[in-house]
C-alpha cells in the first residue's frame, strides 16, 4: 500500500485500560497491556497521519512523533477525546475501557475492618466514549474494538450497530497466545457490508493490515 496513505489525516486513538480508583491507594482495572493501540499508532504515523494517543496506564514506550495524552480514569479519557474530536477524521477506540468507576472515591485509604468480612463497593457505569463519539452529529470515521469469549462474530455485530461506528475488530480472547498481553493477535474485522477474518499475526502486523483495510475507503 502507499506509504503514506493517511497523509494530511488526524487519527486520534485510544489504548491500554483505564484506573477508577477506590481510594488513594487502589483501583478497578481491565486486563490490557495497551500493545495494540501503540502499534495502532506507530503505524498511523509511519502511513503519514497526524496521530494523538490518548492512553491509559500501561508499561510500554510510545512510538515517536505523535501526541501523547495520558489519562488514568474513563472520565478524564473521554474529556480528552471530546477536546480533540472536532478536529479528528479518524478515531480508533482500542482502550479497555472500565465499564463502572466507584460511586464514591474515599479520600482516605479505607482500612481493614476485622469484624467485618464482606466489603461492598458500590459501582456506577462510566460513560461509553466510542457511542458518545458514535452519536455525534459530525463524527470522525469511527473504529471499534470487541473482545468477547463467545459468539464473537455476533456480539461484535451488536455493537457496531448500536455504538454506530462504521468498523468493529472482534477478537476471540479465550484463546491462548492471541489478544491481552500477547504479541500476537487473530481478529475478524466487520463492518455494515462485509465480514473479514484475518489470519494470527503479529500486533505490528495487524496494526498495518487494519488501517489498510478500514480506511480504504475513507
Ligand atoms: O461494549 P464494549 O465495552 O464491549 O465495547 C468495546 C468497544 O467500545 C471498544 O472499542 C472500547 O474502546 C469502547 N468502549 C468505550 N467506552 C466504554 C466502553 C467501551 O469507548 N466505556
Amino acid at each position: 500500500a502507499d506509504a503514506l496513505f493517511l497523509q494530511s489525516k488526524h487519527v486520534v486513538i485510544t489504548a491500554g485500560p483505564t484506573e477508577e480508583l477506590i481510594d488513594p491507594v487502589r483501583f478497578i482495572s481491565n486486563k490490557s497491556s495497551g500493545k495494540m493501540g501503540y502499534a495502532l499508532a506507530e503505524a498511523a504515523s509511519k502511513m503519514g497521519a497526524k496521530v494523538t494517543l490518548i492512553s491509559g496506564p500501561v508499561n510500554i514506550e510510545a512510538p515517536k512523533n505523535i501526541q501523547l495524552v495520558k489519562v488514568q480514569s474513563a472520565k478524564q479519557m473521554l474529556q480528552q477525546v471530546m477536546n480533540i474530536i472536532n478536529e479528528c477524521d479518524i478515531f480508533i477506540s482500542c482502550a479497555a475501557v472500565a465499564d463502572y468507576a466507584c460511586s464514591q472515591v474515599s479520600e482516605h485509604k479505607l482500612k481493614k475492618q476485622n469484624d467485618q468480612p464482606i466489603l461492598t463497593l458500590e459501582l456506577i457505569k462510566n460513560p461509553d466514549i466510542l457511542a458518545t463519539v458514535g452519536k455525534l452529529p459530525s463524527k470522525p470515521f469511527c473504529v471499534g474494538f470487541a473482545a468477547e469469549t463467545q459468539n464473537v462474530e455476533q456480539y461484535a455485530r451488536t455493537k457496531l450497530v448500536q455504538k454506530n461506528i462504521d468498523w468493529i475488530v472482534a477478537n476471540d480472547v479465550s484463546k491462548e497466545g492471541i489478544g491481552f498481553n500477547s504479541d500476537d493477535n487473530q481478529v475478524t474485522l466487520i463492518s455494515h457490508d462485509k465480514t473479514m477474518k484475518l489470519k494470527k499475526m503479529t500486533k505490528q502486523k495487524l496494526a498495518y493490515t487494519i488501517l489498510e483495510t478500514v480506511c480504504a475507503v475513507n
